[in-house]
C-alpha cells in the first residue's frame, strides 16, 4: 500500500523524507514524491518508479545539497485510481500551489467531488482520487477570513467518505503541517529535534521510538516543538505516546541477504515470545480473553475471518477449535464472508486474523460480524492497527515487525494464538483432561527449539530447491491439518518465485487433479499426520506411477514414506496435533530458495503490497 511521511524541525527535511520512504519500500508502490516548504515557496517532485528515481532527481537538481528546508510531506505510491505515472504520483498540488497533500486510501465518494469541484472552477491534472482533496482544503481555505489549514482539514474530512491517512502542508504556514487518519493507519513520531508522521512505525525508527498511534476521524496538527491532536469535530485529544522497543536492526535485514530469511530465522522467538507470556505454573493463561464457560458453551459458531496467509491459518485453527472444543468453526475468506449473508448470532464468536491489522477486507467483514452480534476477537501483530483497536478482544501475536510481503514468521505465531485459544477454551470447558493439557503446554514450550532445528536442517532443502527452481508447476497435496498447510506453502511458492503451484487434499486427486500429473511433475507431500499416513502413501503411490517426483515433508519415526519418496525432509518428533507450526517452515524455506534461484525480487514481489488496505 502507499507510504506517508512527514517532517518539520530543525532537521534537514528532504534526507529525512527519502530515508524514512525508504523504511516504507516494502509496502509495494509504483511511485514517489516529495511536497517541501522553502521560505515561502511550496514545490512538488514527484516520479513513477522507484525512490531511487525520485532521490536522484533531488540530487541533480541540487535541491538536496542547498537544504535549509524545515518542512514536508513524501509518500510512496501503490495505484489505485489512474496508473502509475509521474502526474496520478502523489503529492497532489491545490490550483493556487499553496497546498499539497499525501494520501493513502481511497476516496469512494471522489467522483461526485470532482465534479462538484469542477463546477466551481478547480482544474484537475490526474485521474486519482486524491487530487480532489487538495482542491477541497484549498476550497475550505480560501473561503475563510484567514487561512487556517487544521480548520480546513477537519471541513474536508466531513465531506470525503471512505478512507484515508493524509499529510498536507501549506506554504502559509510553514511552522506546521496537518496529519488525519481514517481506516489507514498514520502514526506520529515525536523526536528531539522535530516531529514526524509515517504510514507505519520503521520509518521512524531511526529517529525517535516515541510514537503516538492516530485514531480513526483524528486531526493532527504537527509543530517542531509539539504536536496537537483532536477529534472530527476540533475537540482536543490527550494521548500519551508509546514507547517502541524494537531495535533499528528489527526492521533491517540483520546481515541476512533478504528479510523473509531474516524473518524466517525469528520464528523461534516470534513464537516463543507470542506463547511464553501466555503460560504460567503449566497453564495457559489469555487475560486479553474474558470468555466464560457459559459463553463458550452456548457459543452456536466460531467464524474464523481473514485473507491469504492469514486465512491458511485460519484452517488450522478450524481443525483445532472443532477437536478440542467440540464447537462448530466456519473460516471464510474475509471478502467472501460480507457478501454470503452469514449466519451470525449474538451467541456467535468471531476470530479476525491479521498481520497488519489493516487489511480492509479483512476489517469490513469483521464489522459486519459485529453488526450481526458477533463477539470478534482479533489475532493481531501490529499495535494499534485498525482491527486491534475494533475488536471486541486482541491477542496480539509478537512476531515483531514483518517486512518481507511474503507473511512467514507472523503465520507461525497466528498458530501459536490458535493453539492457545482452543486449549484455553477448552480449559475453561473442562474438556481438556489434566494430562492432555499438561502435554499440550509441554508441546507448545517446546515448538521454539523444535524450530531452530528446522532451521538447523535448512541447506537440504536449500538442494532440493537447487534441483527444482525452473519447475513450471508443483503441487502440494495433504490431508487434514496437512492439507491446511499444503495450502499455505502453495501460497508462499506461488508469491515469491511466480512458479504456478496448486494444493488440494489428498483424497480429491482422483476427481480430476491428477490429471495434470505427468513424468517429472514435482508434488510436496506433507505427511504429518500418523492417522492419515496410509491414505498419503497411497496417493503418492498414485502421482508416482505417473511420473511424479515426490517430495515428503514428515515427522514421526515410519520409514514407509522414504521407501516411496524421492526426497525426504524429516521434522522433529512433535505430537502430530502441533506438526502444522513446525512442517510450514521447510515449506517456507523451500519457496524461498526456489526464489532466490529464480533471481526473484524476493521481499517485494511483483503485483504484491504488504498490507492490502483496498478492497
Ligand atoms: C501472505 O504471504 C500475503 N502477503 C497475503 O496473503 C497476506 O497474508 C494477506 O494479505 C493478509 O494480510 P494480513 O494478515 O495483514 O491481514
Amino acid at each position: 500500500m502507499c507510504g506517508i511521511v512527514g517532517y518539520i524541525g530543525k532537521g534537514e527535511t528532504l534526507p529525512i523524507l527519502i530515508d524514512s520512504l525508504g523504511k516504507l519500500e516494502y509496502r509495494g508502490y509504483d511511485s514517489a514524491g516529495v511536497a517541501f516548504i522553502d521560505g515561502d515557496e511550496l514545490t512538488v517532485v514527484k516520479r513513477k518508479g522507484r525512490l531511487s528515481v525520485l532521490a536522484d532527481e533531488l540530487t541533480a537538481s541540487g535541491r538536496m545539497a542547498r537544504g535549509g528546508v524545515h518542512v514536508g510531506v513524501g509518500h510512496t505510491r501503490w495505484a489505485t485510481h489512474g496508473a502509475p505515472s509521474d502526474e496520478n504520483s502523489h503529492p497532489h498540488l491545490s490550483n493556487s500551489g499553496r497546498i499539497a497533500v499525501v494520501h493513502n486510501g481511497i476516496i469512494e465518494n471522489f467522483s461526485e467531488l470532482r465534479a462538484y469541484l469542477i463546477s466551481l472552477g478547480y482544474v484537475f491534472r490526474s485521474d486519482t482520487d486524491t487530487e480532489v482533496i487538495s482542491h477541497l482544503v484549498e476550497h475550505h481555505y480560501t473561503g475563510r477570513e484567514k487561512g487556517n489549514l487544521l480548520q480546513s482539514v477537519l471541513e474536508t474530512i466531513q465531506e470525503i467518505e471512505g478512507t484515508y491517512a493524509l499529510g498536507v502542508v501549506c506554504s502559509d504556514s510553514p511552522d506546521l503541517f496537518v496529519a488525519a487518519r481514517k481506516d489507514s493507519p498514520l502514526v506520529i513520531g515525536l523526536g528531539s529535534d522535530g516531529n514526524f508522521i509515517a504510514s507505519d512505525i520503521p520509518a521512524l525508527l531511526q529517529h525517535t521510538r516515541e510514537v503516538i498511534i492516530m485514531e480513526d476521524r483524528e486531526v493532527a496538527e504537527i509543530r517542531s516543538n509539539g504536536v496537537r491532536l483532536f477529534d472530527a469535530l476540533g475537540h482536543g485529544i490527550q494521548r500519551q505516546p508509546i514507547h517502541i522497543d524494537w531495535d533499528v536492526d528489527a526492521a533491517e535485514k540483520g546481515g541476512y541477504e533478504h528479510f523473509m530469511i531474516k524473518e524466517i530465522h525469528e520464528e523461534p522467538k516470534a513464537v516463543r515470545d507470542t506463547i511464553s507470556p501466555r503460560i504460567r505454573d503449566g497453564r495457559i493463561v489469555l487475560p486479553e480473553l474474558p470468555w466464560t464457560r457459559e459463553q463458550l458453551e452456548a457459543c452456536d459458531m466460531i467464524h474464523i475471518i481473514a485473507c491469504g496467509t492469514a486465512y491458511h491459518a485460519g484452517m488450522v485453527g478450524k481443525y483445532l477449535f472443532e477437536h478440542l472444543c467440540r464447537i462448530p468453526v466456519s473460516v471464510d475468506v474475509a471478502s467472501e464472508f460480507r457478501y454470503r449473508d452469514p449466519i451470525v448470532t449474538d451467541r456467535s464468536i468471531a476470530i479476525i486474523i491479521s498481520q497488519s491489522g489493516e487489511t480492509l477486507d479483512t476489517l469490513v467483514a469483521m464489522r459486519v460480524a459485529r453488526e450481526k452480534g458477533a463477539t470478534c476477537i482479533g489475532i493481531v501483530n501490529v499495535v494499534g492497527s485498525s482491527i486491534a483497536r475494533e475488536a471486541d478482544h486482541v491477542v496480539y501475536t509478537h512476531a515483531g515487525p514483518e517486512i518481507a510481503v511474503a507473511s512467514t514468521k507472523a503465520y507461525n505465531t497466528q498458530l501459536a494464538a490458535l493453539y492457545l485459544l482452543p486449549l484455553h477454551a477448552a480449559e475453561c470447558m473442562g474438556r481438556l483432561p489434566e494430562d492432555r493439557d499438561r502435554q499440550c503446554v509441554d508441546a507448545l514450550l517446546s515448538i521454539p527449539g523444535k524450530l531452530d532445528s528446522v532451521l538447523l536442517e535448512k541447506e537440504s532443502i536449500q538442494r532440493f530447491a537447487s534441483l527444482h527452481f525452473n519447475a513450471k508447476s508443483i503441487f502440494f497435496i495433504g490431508r487434514g491439518l496437512d492439507y491446511a498447510l499444503s495450502m499455505e506453502a502453495s501460497l508462499k511458492l506461488k508469491e515469491i518465485s511466480y512458479i504456478h503451484s496448486e494444493a488440494y487434499p489428498g483424497g480429491e486427486l482422483k476427481h480430476g487433479t491428477i490429471a495434470l500429473i505427468e513424468e517429472g511433475t514435482l508434488v510436496v507431500c506433507p505427511m504429518t499426520q500418523p492417522a492419515l499416513l496410509d491414505k498419503m502413501l497411497g496417493n503418492v503411490r498414485e502421482v508416482k506411477a505417473r511420473g511424479a517426483t515426490v517430495l515428503g515433508l514428515v515427522s514421526g519415526t515410519s520409514n514407509r514414506p522414504q521407501e516411496v519418496c524421492d526426497a525426504l525432509f524429516q521434522l522433529p518428533e512433535v505430537d502430530a496435533m502441533f506438526a502444522p507450526i513446525l512442517a510450514v517452515t521447510p515449506a517456507q524455506l523451500f519457496a524461498y530458495y526456489i526464489a532466490v534461484y529464480k533471481g526473484c525480487d524476493v521481499d517485494k514481489p511483483r503485483n504484491l503490497a504488504k498490507s492490502v488496505t483496498v478492497e
